[in-house]
């Protein structure tokens, strides 16, 4: 194991999914913090049942770390700030943006995705893809297309994104500690698109429309229709019609 800031790491050649084994892992927990990471993955699976198809070259991680369940709403953001400000740093020429409730994408197009789940002992397991060198086709159920840092004219690697990223997340912690979710949410709304814009979110069972108002204080979306701010607890927030399927 290698240490990486407050993180001791597993690398990994093939793995079903870096998941699966922080999970298998988590049950001896073998450090306060680990991150579990495979070079190629042949069972990688996203939200909603979806799987992550894993090519060699792209980054495939899982954080295993004692989260509170009733704080587990705050992990994804935490998570996904940080990821922005790690793809910042590496591509700042990139148009990057967040979008409800964890998805990072760039040039309108989707290049990570993130997977919570839970492990043993009380570890939360937060499963991360970054596309480096490719962009895997998500199926025809997705509205975004993929895209990778390399079609994007970066040229990095996965380890110099992995270490990158967990300083940005140890950052981000601390700040968490000090200033509270509020300080963490002010800088996610400050990189997300479309706020006060109208959107669309796609949910498990219905479609809704209404003006992106902000996020709640434990990150639920806040969400305008007509006189009334309905909040939202899961979906995929669309940003126009002209967003959806663009590049197809
Ligand atoms: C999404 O659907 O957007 C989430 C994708 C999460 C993929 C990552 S890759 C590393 C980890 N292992 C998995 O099997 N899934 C997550």
């Amino acid at each position: 194991m290698e240490e990486i800031g407050k993180w001791q790491w597993l690398d990994f050649d093939e793995l079903s999914s870096t998941n699966d084994k922080a999970i298998e892992l988590s049950a001896e927990a073998p450090a306060a913090r680990f991150v579990v990471t495979a070079q190629h993955q042949t069972n990688g699976r996203g939200r909603r049942g979806r799987s992550w198809l894993s090519e060699e070259g792209n980054l495939f991680m899982s954080l295993a770390m004692p989260f509170a369940i009733s704080d587990l709403n705050q992990l994804v953001f935490l998570i996904s700030l940080s990821l922005y400000e790690a793809v910042k740093k590496i591509a700042p020429h990139i148009d990057l943006y967040l979008k409800w409730p964890n998805d990072l994408l760039a040039d309108n197009r989707k290049i990570s995705g993130i997977l919570l789940e839970k492990g043993e002992n009380g570890y939360i397991i937060a499963g991360i893809g970054v596309n480096i060198v490719s962009a895997p086709d998500l199926g025809q159920m997705n509205p975004y297309q993929s895209v990778s840092l390399k079609s994007l004219g970066t040229s990095t690697d996965r380890i110099s994104v992995l270490r990158q990223f967990l300083q940005e997340l140890d950052k981000n912690e601390q700040l968490r500690k000090s200033h509270g979710f509020s300080a963490i949410k002010e800088l996610w709304l400050q990189r997300v698109k479309g706020l006060g814009t109208e959107i669309v979110v796609n949910g498990e069972k219905n479609t809704i429309k209404g003006i992106f108002e902000g996020l709640d204080e434990q990150g639920h979306l806040l969400l305008r229709q007509g006189k009334s701010i309905n909040k939202i607890f899961a979906g995929d927030v669309i940003y126009s019609q002209q967003d959806e399927k663009k590049n197809k």
